[in-house]
């Protein structure tokens, strides 16, 4: 390469710097920095239904992984390539007391355990030294989470009270469209990317209001003021914008680390959804949305 001053006063991409990756914050690998973090959470990694009798593939902070329900009705989550030869437990077959692979018939319960090894000697001799690597999980709000991170570090999965206690008309809703309902399932960018949004109330009349059509309302095409916070929970971000009727439309959102976003829906004249989405870490985001009647209509003040 042989950049010139000139190229660099005309500004041309032939005078880009060479790009870098400072991977502190994105890589979620176990051993990363931010990895461990986040391995110190639960995570919602599939909606209840995604863990049935047919294997699910999940990939959570990086890790390719399968996600089924035995029989007997509990979930597992467990490491995709079976710990003998390497198949992946995506083809295995799911029975009453777990998966068994679909190569030499091994089978492993929702916690990795080896049940049957019938290519072995008398079923196998040694099956009880062998485990699936499996995480964890538990079934909350429609939910199903997963902890992968040390077990004398492992927290209680939280609980909400928002999402516990209903008034009339209020419901939880869980569903994978992610973005505020619409979107893919799945999001082929860091999570960082993702969540690093939901304190960008700028972004929102640009994008939103001329981009996205009907996903917001009108009420959040005009730039807002906006005061950011930190809280002992994360970011608290509060966007005023005024109204031609005089009115104003007041919204608080809250980035709460590592993960999760609460945002009231503008389209919702009950009362603010203190909860929005529970995000997944890695590239997957799923929706449990506090909801509105079905006959609610625009909001017409604010919130
Ligand atoms: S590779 Fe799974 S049982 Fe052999
Ligand atoms: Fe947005």
């Amino acid at each position: 390469m042989s950049i010139t001053q000139r190229d660099r006063d005309l500004g041309t991409g032939y005078a880009m710097k060479p790009s870098t990756t400072r991977s502190e914050l994105t890589s979620v690998g176990r051993g990363t920095p931010m990895g461990e973090l986040l391995r110190r959470y639960w995570h919602p990694v599939g909606l209840l239904n995604d863990a049935a009798d047919i294997p699910r593939k999940v990939r959570v902070l990086g890790e390719d992984l399968v996600l089924f329900r035995d029989r007997h009705g509990r979930a597992g989550l467990l490491h995709a390539r079976c710990c003998h030869r390497g198949t992946t437990l995506y083809y295995g077959k799911v029975e009453e007391d777990g998966i068994r692979c679909c190569y030499h018939g091994w089978k492993f319960d929702t916690e990795g355990r080896c049940l049957e090894q019938p290519c072995e000697p008398e079923g196998g001799l040694f099956k009880d030294k062998v485990r699936q690597p499996w995480y964890p999980v538990q079934e909350r709000y429609g939910l199903i989470f997963a902890y992968l991170g040390p077990a004398e570090k492992k927290p209680a999965l939280p609980r909400y009270e928002c999402l516990e206690n209903m008034d009339d008309g209020e419901f939880v809703e869980a569903d994978d469209s992610s973005i505020g309902g619409g979107g893919p399932v799945i999001i082929p960018c860091n999570w960082l990317q993702h969540f690093e949004n939901v304190v960008d109330p700028y972004h929102v009349p640009v994008l939103h209001g001329s981009f996205s059509g009907p996903q917001f309302t009108n009420m959040m095409a005009s730039m807002p003021e906006v005061r950011f916070e930190m809280s002992p929970r994360g970011v608290t971000v509060r966007s005023i914008r005024h109204q031609d009727d005089g009115k104003v439309f007041y919204r608080v959102t809250e980035a709460v680390l590592p993960t999760l976003r609460g945002a009231q829906s503008a389209r919702c004249a009950i009362r603010p959804r203190r909860i929005d989405r529970l995000d997944a870490a890695d590239r997957r985001h799923l929706v449990p949305d506090l909801g509105c009647a079905p006959n609610s209509t625009e909001n017409s003040g604010g919130t």
